[in-house]
């Protein structure tokens, strides 16, 4: 199981479920046609909000300073054979404390908009209760920094680091009380540092947390179990919606969302697969839309892998309303489609982006999967909040001659593009990511920065692709 990535891990979960469902209709695939204005010059919208993501466990490292707490992922590295190389989050970039020099190189690169992670224990060391303030002092001193150059922040609540603490104390997202801890959390933050935070997004991509961290076990907090994945899919949901509530209360003016990975499914040949995609489609995506935009879970969970009597045991009166609480924006993570046999096995149709094993490149995915947003869920504002690959592996030089990423971002710039001609409401565009970082299993072994860090100087340097989006910025076009 250990070579396997954890999207494949996903797959795993969602083919076996696969197998045995009755079923509905998929969406079928957009033809890739060239876009509109490939020929001439691709050009954005000027407000449009260029920018770049990161997430604190992968980049900030001080693990132990300043008053922080241990989170899951510190005791999920300490365990034997969990991460490729070994290492863990510590210390990644040392963000915490080459801080200033990562938002110079921001602004160098013409950076408007910056999407990172709040880490939780840091703010609440034991999961609830004292707040450290010294870890609100730093993201205070970080926003202060990106409003100094002309950056726009977009903070995550929850980017899987939940406190060790609370998982030792509730069994983390598998209880209720996380998600009610998760709330307060929130509304600490949102009074306390709402003023410089325009746009909150709540949790990152529940759906790797509960295929992979619940179902699977390759991520923290590492369980295999299909009743506990459950719960957690439900409190998560459930988080969000009161995270959302308490940041309306502590900060009114900013706007709130989450960022939710979606992956567009497809019949992978002319076998009749409907039942399969549809299938697959819960699993990969309306398990997370339908509760927000809808205030229902899909039909087809048991099938996706859930199990309904899981769901029942946590489900209360008036969650689904908490739920589907309006919000203003949802962010959109987009690496891959998933196409699939009438069997449910996925089939790779087009190249991988090597070495990451399970991001299959498909950028017509993208422009899918924002178009369904306007179709199947009112249009909402929308932003990719994640879209990226690792360096190739014989890229030269460090990997900074990154032609492959130029390629990538602006296959996918190009669809995005074209999606806002077609009436999606899509506000900025995050690259994933800013530096080279910790990427959770896979540890130090996959590169996805614009930026290069030589780990044992701390050494950033700007790749090939960085200089070709700070140019696109720049423009205005691709
Ligand atoms: C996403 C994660 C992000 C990073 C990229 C490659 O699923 O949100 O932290 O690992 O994949």
């Amino acid at each position: 199981m250990r070579d396997l990535s954890r999207r494949d891990l996903l797959r795993v979960a969602a083919v076996a479920a696969a197998g045995s469902a009755a079923g509905c209709t998929g969406h079928p695939p957009t033809s890739p046609s060239p876009a509109p204005g490939t020929s001439g010059p691709v050009t954005f919208p000027p407000d449009f909000a260029w920018g770049v993501a990161t997430s604190a466990y992968q980049i900030e490292g001080a693990v132990a300073e300043d008053g922080r707490g241990p989170s899951v992922w510190d005791a999920f590295c300490a365990q034997p054979h969990r991460i490729a190389d070994a290492s863990s989050g510590s210390p990644a970039d040392d963000h915490y404390h080459c801080y200033q020099e990562d938002l110079d190189l921001m602004k160098e690169l013409h950076i408007r908009s910056y999407r990172f992670s709040i880490s939780w224990p840091r703010i609440l060391p034991d999961g609830a209760g004292s707040v450290n303030t010294k870890g609100l002092d730093f993201y205070r001193k970080l926003l202060e920094g990106l409003h100094a150059r002309g950056i726009t922040p977009m903070a995550t609540l929850w980017h899987w680091d939940t406190p060790q603490a609370l998982q030792d104390r509730v069994g983390g997202w598998e209880s209720r009380e996380c998600a009610q801890r998760f709330a307060d959390y929130a509304g600490i933050v949102g009074e306390r540092l709402g003023d410089l935070v325009p746009a909150w997004l709540t949790v990152n991509e529940p759906k790797t947390q509960v295929q992979v961290g619940y179902l699977s076990g390759d991520f923290a907090p590492g369980r295999q179990d299909p009743d506990a994945a459950t719960k957690a899919l439900h409190h998560l949901m459930l988080g969000h919606g009161l995270a959302v509530a308490a940041l309306r209360a502590a900060a009114p003016k900013s706007k709130v969302g989450a960022a939710l990975n979606l992956a567009p499914v497809y019949p992978a040949d002319d076998a009749d697969a409907t039942h399969a995609v549809h299938v697959r489609d819960v699993a990969e995506n309306t398990a997370y839309l339908d509760p927000v935009f809808k205030g229902r879970y899909p039909d087809g969970l048991h099938d996706a892998g859930f199990r309904r009597p899981a769901l029942e045991s946590v489900l209360r009166d008036g969650d689904l309303e908490r739920i589907s609480v309006p919000i203003d924006l949802l962010g959109v993570n987009y690496y891959n489609p998933a196409f699939v046999r009438a069997d449910g096995r996925t089939v790779r149709k087009y190249p991988v982006a090597s070495p990451a094993n399970w991001l299959e490149i498909y950028p017509p995915g993208l422009y899918d999967t924002l178009l369904r947003l306007r179709r199947d869920y009112g249009n909402p504002l929308t932003s990719v909040t994640e879209n990226g690959r690792p360096d190739a592996p014989d890229t030269p030089g460090d990997g900074l001659a990154d032609q492959a990423r130029i390629d990538y971002l602006r296959d996918h710039l190009v669809q995005a593009r074209r999606a806002i001609a077609d009436g999606a409401r899509l506000g900025g565009y995050h690259a994933w990511s800013l530096l080279d970082n910790f990427e959770w299993s896979r540890g130090y072994t996959q590169r996805f920065g614009l930026v290069h860090v030589d780990y044992p100087t701390q050494k950033r340097t700007p790749k090939q692709s960085a200089r070709w989006y700070a140019d696109v910025i720049a423009r205005g076009s691709l």
